[in-house]
């Protein structure tokens, strides 16, 4: 019982043991039968499909979540608008307009929430710290968190940016911050420079090193961010509605069955005979009405090639596969230091003198 508990609750986790949704039948099935959503056959969908290591199973650290306090705001329905979009309302962040990619590694729990958290610290600090939380820095050196690459909790994720803090750190190779992610996407439709998707096996965990890249010449300590107590959404959409529109995106999980696999585009629903093969987590970045068909606007981390261009939307209202019974988030603690800000100015004047010395 135990067993089976933990192997539904963790996330990430695409069962190796579903049949190969991929094939033609499968997808013109979806297609034909006149659904809010498209199906498409992607040649990757190995690296989507992950299972668990048995052995790690022993010693499980627990989920957080129900320790957490549930946070419920009593919203006017007419305070929250029809639709919305945390790209347009803080444009100025860049990373709200990013799309990850957690490569063959189970890590979408760590890649969801160190996206919000990177969102966040921008639209708190009114987009003037612009820092890339890392996901590889959550991802190997949370051992509270479950199973590195085979899965792990949201809400423990959450505590830890607010107990340990995470350092920066970019995207494979960006060498924007502290710990970039050290696995590689996977070429998935063409033949690239990059790892055949096809011919790639579940990655290993990476190592935790509390040390930056080799390069960065940054100091693993200075450049940790926190984040203040973590909290869970009521489950009730204008609560979660709220949650965004005033604090910026959020980390959601949800049910996976197999056919959100070939998802192309249109408002997602699951259809009917569909198997379960696992949960993912997600960062909701907004909402709106497609055909009269109420949606959540949602960033997946399957690199852009995916969805409607590494994004999706989901039905919204209805806690459609779980959608709405497990968001959880923190608001950055961005310090009473104000550093950033403080050197950036000096780097204006002093830009500024060497422009005017040099003229
Ligand atoms: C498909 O669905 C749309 C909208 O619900 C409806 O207008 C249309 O008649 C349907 N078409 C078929 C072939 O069922
Ligand atoms: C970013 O946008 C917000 C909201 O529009 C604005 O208040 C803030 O001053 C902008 N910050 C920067 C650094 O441009
Ligand atoms: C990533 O960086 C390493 C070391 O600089 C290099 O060998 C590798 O080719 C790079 N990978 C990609 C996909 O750019
Ligand atoms: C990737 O690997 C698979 C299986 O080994 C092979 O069939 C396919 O042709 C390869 N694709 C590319 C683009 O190299
Ligand atoms: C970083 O540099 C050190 C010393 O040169 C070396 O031992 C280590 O392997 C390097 N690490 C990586 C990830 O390249
Ligand atoms: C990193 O910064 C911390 C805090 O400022 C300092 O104590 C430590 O000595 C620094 N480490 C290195 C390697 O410079
Ligand atoms: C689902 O299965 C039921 C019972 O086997 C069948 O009647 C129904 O047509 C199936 N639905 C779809 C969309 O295939
Ligand atoms: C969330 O709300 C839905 C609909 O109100 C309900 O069916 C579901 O059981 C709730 N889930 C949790 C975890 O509270």
């Amino acid at each position: 019982m135990g067993y089976l508990h933990i192997l539904l609750v963790l996330t990430c986790i695409l069962s190796s043991a579903f049949a190969d949704p991929v094939s033609n039948d499968f997808i013109e099935n979806i297609n034909k039968q006149n659904l809010t959503w498209r199906a498409r056959k992607y040649s990757d969908t190995s690296s989507r499909r992950l299972s668990i290591s048995r052995t790690s199973l022993g010693l499980s650290p627990t989920d957080e979540k129900d320790s957490l306090n549930i946070v419920a705001y009593q919203i006017a329905d007419g305070d929250i608008p029809e639709s919305f979009d945390a790209r347009e309302k803080w444009s100025n962040c860049s990373s709200l307009k990013e799309i990850r990619d957690q490569a063959n590694c189970g890590s979408c729990w760590a890649f969801a929430a160190t996206e919000a958290m990177t969102d966040r610290i921008c639209i708190h600090s009114n987009g003037i710290k612009q820092i890339s939380v890392s996901a590889q820095d959550l991802l190997s050196c949370c051992t509270n968190c479950g199973y590195g690459c085979n899965g792990g909790y949201p809400a423990n994720a959450w505590s830890y940016w607010h107990k340990t803090g995470i350092v920066s750190g970019g995207l494979y190779n960006s060498s924007n911050g502290c710990r970039s992610y050290s696995l590689a996407p996977c070429d998935h439709h063409v033949s690239g420079s990059l790892t055949n998707c096809s011919a790639v096996i579940e990655a290993e965990t990476p190592q935790c090193v509390k040390t930056c890249d080799n390069g960065t010449h940054l100091n693993y300590t200075t450049e940790l961010t926190f984040g203040e107590v973590p909290y869970v959404l009521e489950n009730v959409t204008s609560s979660i509605q709220w949650e965004i529109l005033t604090n910026g995106p959020v980390e959601a999980e949800f049910d996976v069955y197999e056919d959100f696999l070939v998802y192309s585009e249109g408002v997602y629903k699951k259809t009917e005979n569909v198997s379960k093969v696992g949960a993912h987590d997600v960062k909701i970045i907004g909402w709106g009405v497609d055909g009269g068909i109420p949606y959540w606007l949602i960033a997946n981390s399957w690199n852009a090639e995916w969805g409607e261009n590494g994004y999706f939307r989901m039905l919204r209202g209805e806690n459609h596969c779980g959608i709405e019974s497990y968001v959880v988030v923190a608001v950055p603690n961005l310090g009473s230091d104000s550093n950033i800000p403080k050197f950036e100015i000096g780097m204006l004047l002093f830009s500024w003198i060497l422009y005017m010395y040099c003229r």
